[in-house]
């Protein structure tokens, strides 16, 4: 037996970071993802092979055994990349009984990207070993699933990524609490990939260091970024991608002081901005990783996209899609 599931991937619009401290945030699920085949086979355990997009990398082989512990890794320097598919194959095996099997991971963005490839590659994981367990899996349980699987390697985490590349859509999620945005002009995006890793646990860590350190001032960053994001999500539902584009801008300055920008995020919010986009900012955890321009109209996005990939940096443009993970086979 052959099944086949494609995640999307996300983008965070407005709030992240703020999101672990219980404020709102607004994500979109966006038309990149990653596609999970998985083939019952004979062996014993899952063998995992993934094409590992970006500098570097490419092919990883790996064995991984029911209680998820990783064995034969084709190329031990990507360990730590692996740990998200393991711990999502011992939270299967565990919810599941899947039987042994062949797994394929395919993701159009590099690892670590800020995208949501970790719980994209978790949910489709998981969406996988049940459809071939035969087991009926509704998006509740899975987004819940993928939570637990980020709350396994990463340690703290909000229900951001695992609610958006679970249902799909332009999302506004509190707490375990999420609705849909309906908006009325979808803004076009512009995500471009900083060129280097970013590790959501470490800025997690290293966000509730510099909170911790500065008291007071921290925890009204985080307020603030939550009236931000209020704002995003009246600008979306009212259509005012200009407003939409200045509080973007805000919200990147509020990241900035929280340190999780680096001086490449810097030069690809200010190329974005250098090239029409109403507003840009980090997305996702930061400290590498992609930033994100919010444009009008599709041509100065395209153009925009360009102009970085001349300054060296990989660039995508997308809108938010109403998918989320879709199984087949
Ligand atoms: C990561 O995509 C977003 C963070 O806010 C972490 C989380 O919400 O779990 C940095």
């Amino acid at each position: 037996m052959e099944v086949r599931a494609r995640v999307p991937l996300k983008v965070i619009i407005s709030g992240e970071h703020a999101a672990v401290y219980g404020y709102p945030a607004v994500s979109a699920a966006i038309g990149l993802g990653v596609r999970v085949r998985a083939v019952e086979s004979d062996g014993e355990g899952f063998l995992i092979e993934t094409e590992l997009d970006g500098p570097g990398p490419g092919r990883v082989r790996a064995r991984v055994g029911a209680s998820g512990e990783l064995s034969r890794v084709s190329s031990p320097g990507l360990r730590r990349e692996l740990r998200y598919v393991a711990s999502a194959i011992r939270v299967g095996a565990r919810e599941f009984s899947p039987p042994p099997a062949e797994v394929r991971i395919e993701c159009e963005a590099p690892p670590a990207s800020g995208l949501g490839t970790s719980a994209a590659v978790s949910a489709g994981v998981l969406a996988a070993l049940a459809a071939l367990s035969g087991e009926e899996l509704d998006r509740e349980r899975l987004r819940r699933l993928v939570r637990r699987v980020e709350l396994d390697v990463q340690g703290k985490a909000s229900w951001v990524d695992s609610t958006t590349v679970t249902y799909g859509g332009v999302l506004s999620v509190s707490g375990r609490e999420f609705r849909r945005l309906e908006c009325p002009r979808d803004p076009v995006l512009v995500v471009a990939y900083s060129g280097r890793p970013s590790r959501t646990g470490e800025m997690v860590e290293r966000v509730r260091r510099l909170v911790g350190e500065v008291g007071d001032v921290g925890e009204r960053v985080m307020e603030v970024i939550g009236e931000v994001v209020s704002g995003v999500e009246r600008a979306l539902e009212e259509g005012d991608l200009e407003r939409l584009g200045r509080l973007l801008d805000v919200n990147h300055g509020l990241l900035a002081a929280l340190g999780v920008s680096t001086r490449e995020l810097e030069e690809v919010v200010h190329a974005l901005r250098g090239a029409g986009a109403l507003g840009a900012k980090v997305t996702g955890a930061g400290g590498g990783g992609c930033a994100v321009g919010v444009f009008e109209d599709a041509s100065r996005a395209e153009a925009a996209a360009e102009l970085l990939e001349l300054m060296g940096y990989r660039a995508h443009v997308t809108r938010p899609s109403p998918r989320g993970v879709r199984i087949s086979g």
